[in-house]
């Protein structure tokens, strides 16, 4: 499965729902995750993210390893998102931030 990673944290573009062929993204306040179970890997979502926060679980960095099992959890609790919408506010500001976990709402 591909897994979102830090870098959408308060940034959420959102153009990566729009190509998703099988709706499994899922949306919380600052963030979005993808259902491990449900992704077909098809790659579209990658180029899409202007954050380029978007990894295969086998790529994905080692300082992100927790993403995954976050994904997995978060995409169970919060509603799927399938529109895209405009990104939030301070996107700008927070698109090259590190460490951005910290600032994750659940
Ligand atoms: Fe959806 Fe394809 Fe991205 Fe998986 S890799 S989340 S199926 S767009
Ligand atoms: Fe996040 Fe990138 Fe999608 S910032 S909402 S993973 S386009």
């Amino acid at each position: 499965a591909y897994v979102v990673t830090e870098a959408c944290i308060k940034c959420k573009y959102t153009d990566c729902v729009e190509v998703c062929p099988v709706d499994c993204f899922y949306e919380g306040p600052n963030f979005l995750v993808i259902h491990p179970d449900e992704c077909i890997d098809c790659t579209l979502c990658v180029a899409e993210c202007p954050a380029e926060a978007i990894f295969a679980e086998e790529d994905v960095p080692a300082d992100q390893q927790a993403f995954i099992a976050l994904n997995a959890d978060l995409a169970k609790i919060w509603p799927v998102i399938v529109t895209r919408k405009d990104p939030l506010p301070d996107h700008e500001d927070w698109i090259s931030v590190k460490d951005k976990l910290q600032y994750l709402e659940k």
